[in-house]
């Protein structure tokens, strides 16, 4: 309660709150931050404030200087395009909290697709998305500078969904040691590190992208990976042909875009990191909540085993997927 007390008065000190009451209402979301929604003389923002712990059944540990990635990030996509990110209005003092403008009216895309609305050209303008922010920032040393964020992305993306996999499988670990080693040491661009549906929210100017806690210079093929890998679950999940072909969309927007290295490479390092994203959210620390179903956890692990063994380019593995064993 106390540290409530204490946002509202740094609120105040930055000028985004007035003297009357202040509530904070929290929003529903993830495992690793506090998020509220404050009413505020000049509209609603929202506030966020990292947890030094996870909400996780598995103990994580994360430095609050996550916070502070995630600010970069936003403030570094804003200026790629001020569409696709909300804009942040103070980092606060304490906690590497901040505020930042509340979008209303923008449903959460995860939800939009769960409720059966799946828009194809919303899934491209998301590859569009993600891939300006790669173009603008791949191969320039003042980005990479501006994140070296190595050792947290290690500690939530490169362990718990590489690693830890690796660790329990002694068959596919030389191939999943192999692509962390690749992921770690590539410095190409400016990675997001969470690009789930999620964390996407659907505005009328097209994807706004939230929660960069993770962002780190790295390779590019993770965020198309990760985002590709959530539509290609939901898919099993759903049993919906439409979400296939959305990450169809999203991977051949996505190639479009891609200006700074030979494309093919690319696609190549994403269907390695697809496969072993895939596995990880059946076999890792961190398992998608809703593929509660044993075959449907099977379809995943059966078509994510022999793709970490026999890799395929991203544009490949998306045609190729399988959401169901008709
Ligand atoms: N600027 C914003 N405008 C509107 N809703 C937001 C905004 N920021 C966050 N939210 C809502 O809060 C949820 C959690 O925010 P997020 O940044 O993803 O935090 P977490 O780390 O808890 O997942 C989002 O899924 C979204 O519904
Ligand atoms: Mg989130």
């Amino acid at each position: 309660m106390t540290a409530d007390v204490d946002i509202v008065r740094e609120l105040r000190g930055a000028g985004l709150a007035g003297e009357g009451d202040v509530v904070l209402e929290p929003l529903t979301g993830g495992v690793s931050c506090d998020v509220w929604k404050v009413e505020t003389p000049s509209g609603p923002i929202v506030v966020k404030r990292p947890l030094p712990q996870l909400r996780v059944a598995a103990e994580w540990h994360a430095p609050i200087e996550r916070g502070q990635a995630e600010v970069r990030w936003l403030k570094r996509a804003r200026d790629v395009d001020p569409r696709i990110a909300p804009e942040v209005l103070a980092e606060l003092p304490t906690g590497h909290a901040f505020a930042m403008r509340f979008l209303p009216d923008c449903p959460v895309w995860k939800d939009e697709l769960v409720a059966g609305r799946v828009d194809g050209d919303f899934a491209a303008a998301v590859g569009r998305g993600i891939v300006a922010v790669h173009a603008a920032t791949a191969n320039n040393a003042a980005d990479r500078d501006a994140f070296p964020n190595d050792e947290m992305f290690r500690a939530l993306r490169v362990d718990p969904f590489l690693l830890h996999v690796a660790r329990k499988d002694t068959e596919l670990a030389p191939a999943l040691n192999a692509l962390a080693d690749d992921l770690v040491a590539r410095k190409v661009a400016l990675v997001h590190g969470d690009v789930s549906p999620k964390n996407i929210l659907v505005s009328p100017d097209g994807p706004v992208f939230l929660d960069a806690e993770c962002a780190v210079y790295s390779d590019p093929a993770f965020d198309l990976a990760f985002c590709a890998t959530h539509l290609l679950l939901k898919a099993v999940w759903l049993d919906d042909l439409r979400l296939e072909q959305a990450a169809g969309l999203l991977v051949d927007a996505y190639r479009a875009g891609i200006d700074w290295e030979d494309a093919d490479g690319l696609l190549k390092r994403a269907g390695g990191l697809t496969a072993a994203l895939l596995l990880a959210r059946v076999e890792g620390k961190s398992p998608a909540q809703y593929l509660t179903d044993p075959e449907h956890r099977r379809i995943v692990r059966d078509q994510a085993r022999a793709l970490v063994l026999a890799p395929q380019s991203i544009d490949a593995l998306v045609a190729n997927w399988k959401r169901n064993l008709a």
